[in-house]
């Protein structure tokens, strides 16, 4: 299977639009070197004039994807947001994930929303727990992964070693389609299987070839001993792995693997061709009543997230909608499945960091934002009148559980809205206990607990601390016995809480106690995620 040629990217204007999508995310453990691989793609893709833009860690540089103040103080991405660019016929929607060591539950969420991944992995380093955590949500719903070896121009693991260990870590079979020709200072290009030709750094081809064996006839090269190792270890890499096989890449089972360098831009136009060509159109959407096909006339989509004050002179609340089927125009109504309602969307938004435009027409694949004041949340389906229920979009048992403190009084109404509002965007979990007034806030990473102060502080102006409750642990609570969920939360009405659904949490000091809750009461149900609704 060949690389696209500019007459494949011309017969994909005659293709149905959302065939020509392609809706990705980049995982990667913090310095892997996502931020520089998504600079080099844009740019790759002519999006951007100048590699650099997307950069905020060094401060002089402003930044695109990152815009809360506290994401530039800390050179970290908190939130995500969506980068579209149009490449040989296609339009890529790229999702930027947060790229922080907290798991955090946006992160997951955006999962929910793209089709395939890029897997960006340090050749120094190999799967590191933040690419771990990140694959295994990947997983759950079987996306695509193209795997990046990222940093060839250094010294690093060996490639085999690196394969082993990806294969041995992830349970994934790989394919590779980029073999780096030596390392760090010995690093003299790559070979290419897809185009057949043996590459400099500088992009300049020093050979091509049928069979790889016809490389031994390349004087030039074989005097190399770097050339002779590397022609070696990949025959021992193809005959050790499977042949690319686009079913199983599709499955989730099989990743096509790039050795590459993000900061010189070496196999950048490669990855994104591996993309265009092998990369999967929109999915089918898990659903109820049954999974929404992107070939369905009827539009559409579900929120997978919420922010509100993205841009200061604006201050508005965007929820981000992945479409799923039919063609979106501006100004359509949209019907809310949740709340029933319709909504007449009149300045649905494209974006590009923070850059944003009008988006007159979008498709299955295609991100929209939707300015709101709160009646869309996280994991909304909206339709043109059919009764879909996107599924698959949870909320995580929190790991960090803390009592709200308000510093000024007279401030209960405003903080009670600004926690609403913020539940809703999904920053935070809010519950309340069943005895007393107490506001409890459930977070799943540290940093959240961040984030949700300083955006109360900040955008609601109210002042707020967190106090620990002697609790670690919740998990919601169902039966199929109503009575004895009564009888149980009776009983625990001390340890109980609500959500924001008022669907019943209960709160336990420990794991041991959540364990012993478990054992006295064999039929309820204490679960780590709950659907969002
Ligand atoms: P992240 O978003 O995954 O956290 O990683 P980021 O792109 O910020 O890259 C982390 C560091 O790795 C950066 O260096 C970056 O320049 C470097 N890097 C990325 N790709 C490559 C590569 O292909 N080869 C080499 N040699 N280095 C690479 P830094 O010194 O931490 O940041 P900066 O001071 O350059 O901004």
């Amino acid at each position: 299977m060949s690389l696209s040629t500019a007459a494949e990217g011309h017969a994909r204007h005659t293709l149905e639009p959302f065939r020509t999508r392609r809706t990705f995310a980049i995982i990667s453990h913090p310095d892997a070197g996502k931020t520089t691989l998504t600079e080099r793609l844009l740019s790759a893709a002519g999006a951007i004039q100048q590699a650099g833009a997307v950069r905020g860690k060094s401060g002089a540089r402003s930044t695109r994807s990152d815009w809360m103040e506290m994401e530039q103080q800390r050179g970290i991405s908190i939130s995500s947001s969506v980068m579209t660019f149009e490449f040989d016929g296609l339009t890529m929607n790229l999702l930027d994930t947060p790229g922080h060591s907290d798991f955090s539950e946006d992160t997951y969420r955006t999962l929910t929303a793209v089709d395939a991944a890029i897997m960006v992995i340090d050749a120094a380093k190999g799967i590191e727990s933040q690419t771990l955590k990140l694959f295994e949500v990947c997983r759950l719903r079987d996306i695509p992964i193209i795997t990046f070896i990222n940093k060839v121009d250094r010294e690093g693991l060996a490639p085999l070693d690196l394969i082993d260990e990806i294969q041995g870590k992830l349970a994934l079979d790989l394919t590779p389609v980029l073999w780096p020709v030596g390392q760090g200072v010995d690093f003299r290009g790559y070979i290419d299987l897809l185009e057949k030709r043996v590459v400099t750094p500088q992009g300049k081809t020093l050979a091509e070839f049928e069979a790889l064996e016809d490389l031994l006839e390349v004087e030039s090269l074989v005097d190399d001993p770097v050339f002779l190792t590397a022609l070696e270890t990949l025959e021992m890499a193809r005959a050790m792995l499977p042949e690319f096989d686009l079913t199983t890449f599709h499955e989730g089972h099989m990743s096509p693997v790039l050795f590459g360098s993000a900061l010189k831009g070496i196999g950048v136009a490669e990855l994104l061709r591996t993309l265009g060509d092998w990369g999967p159109e929109p999915r089918p959407q898990p659903a109820l009543p049954s999974p929404i096909s992107p070939d369905e006339k009827k539009v559409s989509g579900f929120v997978f997230k919420v922010q509100a004050n993205m841009d200061a002179n604006h201050r508005d609340r965007i929820a981000f909608v992945r479409l799923c089927s039919g063609t979106f125009t501006r100004g359509m109504r949209l019907k809310n499945v949740r709340s029933g309602k319709d909504m007449a969307v009149a300045n649905p938004m494209f974006f590009f960091g923070n850059n944003r435009e009008l988006a007159e027409e979008a498709v299955a694949g295609d991100i929209v934002g939707i300015p709101n004041h709160g009646t869309l949340s996280v994991g909304d389906t909206l339709t043109e009148g059919a009764t879909y229920n996107v599924t698959g979009i949870p909320n995580f048992a929190p790991e960090i559980i803390r009592r709200v403190r308000l510093t000024d009084a007279m401030k209960t109404k405003q903080m009670s809205k600004a926690l609403s509002d913020l539940a809703e965007e999904g920053v935070t979990q809010v519950f309340r206990r069943m005895v007393g007034a107490d506001w409890i806030v459930g977070v799943v990473g540290q940093l959240q607990l961040e984030v949700l102060a300083s955006r109360v502080a900040k955008e609601y102006g109210v002042p707020i601390t967190f106090e620990p409750m002697g609790y670690e642990v919740a998990r919601w609570v169902e039966c199929d016995d109503p009575d004895e969920l009564k009888r149980f939360i009776t009983a625990q009405k001390m340890n109980m809480a609500e959500d924001r659904n008022n669907a019943p949490v209960f709160l336990a000091q420990n794991a041991w106690w959540a364990d012993r809750a478990k054992q006295d009461w064999p039929k309820i149900d204490f679960l780590t995620t709950k659907e969002r609704h």
